[in-house]
């Protein structure tokens, strides 16, 4: 478990050191293998704080299992997302500059490149917009993503997934 703490805080630490987030946003969570548990990294907490000893315990109905602080505030996102998809074990969230300039002009992305239907599945489609953590985000998000690998959110940024961390950041 404490491995699996440790990884999520190096993926959230590997979206900064690639620009996909900045600051304080973003966040990464990863399936505890064989329960119906979640770690997410926690809300607004900078990434030169960010210890594995920061990461929140959470299920997959969304709620709160164990944490020193508050879960991000898109971990009920993370959270519907492992319910509608057996087959995820990790999701990343960031803003991208690409992505978000796409999410902001409400463009999807058509599969143009050959590896994009083994990596992502299809068209990355645009979920509608949806306050943080609101429950038009949380359904928007898992019915654009459907079955593939990524999704962007309107005026926002994008959220991948995968079968781990090493996946889902890919
Ligand atoms: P949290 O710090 O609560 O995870 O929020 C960051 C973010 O990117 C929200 O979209």
């Amino acid at each position: 478990m404490e491995e699996l703490k440790q990884a999520v805080v190096d993926f959230k630490r590997k979206l900064h050191e690639r620009g996909h987030i900045v600051a304080l946003a973003g966040n990464v969570s990863a399936r505890i293998p064989d329960t119906d548990h979640i770690l997410v990294t926690p809300s607004q907490l900078a990434i030169e704080r960010l210890t594995a000893a920061d990461v929140v315990t959470i299920t997959v109905d969304g709620d709160f299992v164990d944490g020193a602080r508050p879960p991000s505030s898109e971990a009920r996102v993370h959270a519907a997302i492992y319910r509608a998809r057996a087959d995820v074990g990790a999701v990343v969230h960031g803003h991208s500059p690409y992505a978000t300039a796409l999410a902001i002009l409400g463009r999807k992305i058509e599969p143009i490149m050959d590896e994009f239907l083994p990596y992502v599945g299809g068209t990355v489609e645009v979920a509608p917009f949806g306050m943080s953590g609101s429950p038009a985000l949380i359904e928007g998000t898992v019915e654009a993503l459907g079955p593939r690998a990524a999704v962007l959110l309107r005026q926002h940024g994008q959220i991948a997934v995968g079968k781990n961390l090493e996946k889902a950041f890919q």
